[in-house]
């Protein structure tokens, strides 16, 4: 793309700021600027101008029972069993969602290179590694492991890795792919800008996963190792059990698509996406957007109808994944603080949100699946996740349920 080719684009759809700073480039920024404008996906932009967009219409709802604790410890033996053989065939794989940049956290560097231990460094990478080699311990085979990352914390995030001897991990089942971006605009959609060549880019959302994951090329891999199901988590929870046997072989004998680790609702409002039928499909519906009558309404038993809030933990079959991976996915568009430079080209790094990020979400993936089993786990032993600087889910809450569950900080 040329100057003018570039020019006539950013009129046509009211961004003309973007090349406000062309006389102060130099060559290898005017190049580099004309590239980002000629990749942007426009027709994001105009989503912000939808209402259906930013609330989409909601289908039929109901609640979704689960796989409850009991049953799972009295069916514990045979779930195992299933799952031991197919993690011992390597038929399930996982994929660490870590391209996420952690606004809320504030940090300058990749959310795994979180230090979360006291009196010794335990990296939130390194607690994730350990989770997993608990199961490759105990079935003797190594689980190969996707790490997604950004343009944004890729370099860091492989040579951290790299440093630390991938913490023990095998090299050759471990590999890293890369999310795709997309422009964050002001409240009027305009793009903004994070310098005087540089369009403020950001990950498109943990939905884009799969695609990603293909477009990198590690479809055939996983298909040529034999991989039938992956599962997908994100890099904050310290406490999560990945791939253990007792979960792969419950969501491998349901015969569902997929399976989705659930926690029962510690208060009728506590803020999570609750697992239930949408149309007659698995779906999230967030606590926003659940209705007085949904959040208190209860079985004859006394529990909450709506009862069971997913953790992002969810185990896919790959086939179905593929069947599914050229539909569109909903757009989110998400409010945040985005840094920009000015009229002036000074960069401002505003207090409060100033705009908006377009994202896709892995838990729209679930109302792609025919059925879902919703499998129950004990938050005080699987969910401890790490999202603010202070209070609930924060450094301090995890590091008190790291404790409570004998792991030395
Ligand atoms: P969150 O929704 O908590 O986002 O991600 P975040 O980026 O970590 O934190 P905030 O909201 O900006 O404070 C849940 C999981 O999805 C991953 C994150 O890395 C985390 O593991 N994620 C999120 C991605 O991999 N890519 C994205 O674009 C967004």
């Amino acid at each position: 793309m040329n100057y003018t080719e570039a020019k006539a684009l950013v009129e046509q759809y009211g961004q003309e700021h973007l090349l406000r700073f062309w006389d102060e480039l130099n060559e290898s920024e005017r190049e580099g600027l004309l590239s980002q404008i000629a990749a942007v996906d426009w027709s994001l932009l105009s989503l912000i101008h939808d209402q259906s967009a930013i609330t989409a219409e909601r289908g039929h709802l109901e609640p979704l029972g689960a796989l409850e604790i009991p049953e799972i410890e009295a069916r514990r033996a045979e779930f195992e069993a299933c799952g031991i053989e197919a993690l011992k065939a390597e038929k399930v794989g996982a994929v660490l969602l870590a391209g996420g940049q952690g606004t809320r956290l504030g940090l300058d560097k990749p959310k795994g290179m979180l230090d979360v231990g006291v009196t010794r460094p335990l990296y939130l990478f390194e607690r994730l590694i350990q989770n997993i080699m608990d199961v490759v311990d105990r079935t003797g085979a190594w689980i190969p492991l996707y790490v997604m990352t950004s343009q944004k914390n890729n370099d860091d995030t492989v040579n951290f890795f790299r440093e630390h001897n991938y913490f023990g991990y095998s090299e050759d089942y471990i590999r890293f792919f890369i999310q795709e971006m997309v422009p964050s605009v002001d409240y009027d959609g305009k793009i903004l800008m994070e310098g005087k060549a540089q369009l403020s880019m950001s990950p498109n959302g943990n939905g884009g996963w799969f695609l990603s994951l293909a477009k990198a090329g590690y479809l055939d891999e996983l298909k040529a190792r034999g991989v039938e199901w992956l599962t997908v988590f994100s890099v904050d929870n310290v406490l999560q059990r990945i791939n253990d046997p007792c979960y792969v072989g419950a969501t491998i004998l349901s015969g569902c698509d997929c399976g989705a680790k659930v926690v029962r609702k510690a208060a009728p409002d506590e803020r999570v996406g609750v697992l239930c039928l949408e149309d007659g499909r698995p779906s999230i519906v967030e606590y926003y957007e659940m209705t007085e009558e949904m959040l208190t309404s209860r079985k004859e038993n006394g529990d909450l109808s709506y009862n069971f809030g997913v953790i992002l933990n969810y185990m896919f079959r790959l086939s179905t994944l593929e069947d599914n991976m050229n539909k569109n996915m909903q757009v989110h568009i998400v409010e945040k603080k985005i840094p920009y430079i000015d009229g002036n080209g000074d960069l401002q790094k505003p207090e409060a949100p100033n705009g908006y990020k377009f994202e896709t979400l892995v838990l729209d993936m679930v109302h792609m699946m025919k059925d879902c089993l919703s499998y129950e786990i004990d938050r005080h032993y699987e969910f401890a996740p790490i999202k603010n600087r202070e209070g609930v889910d924060s450094l301090v809450s995890a590091r008190e349920l790291l404790r409570e569950n004998g792991v030395e900080l």
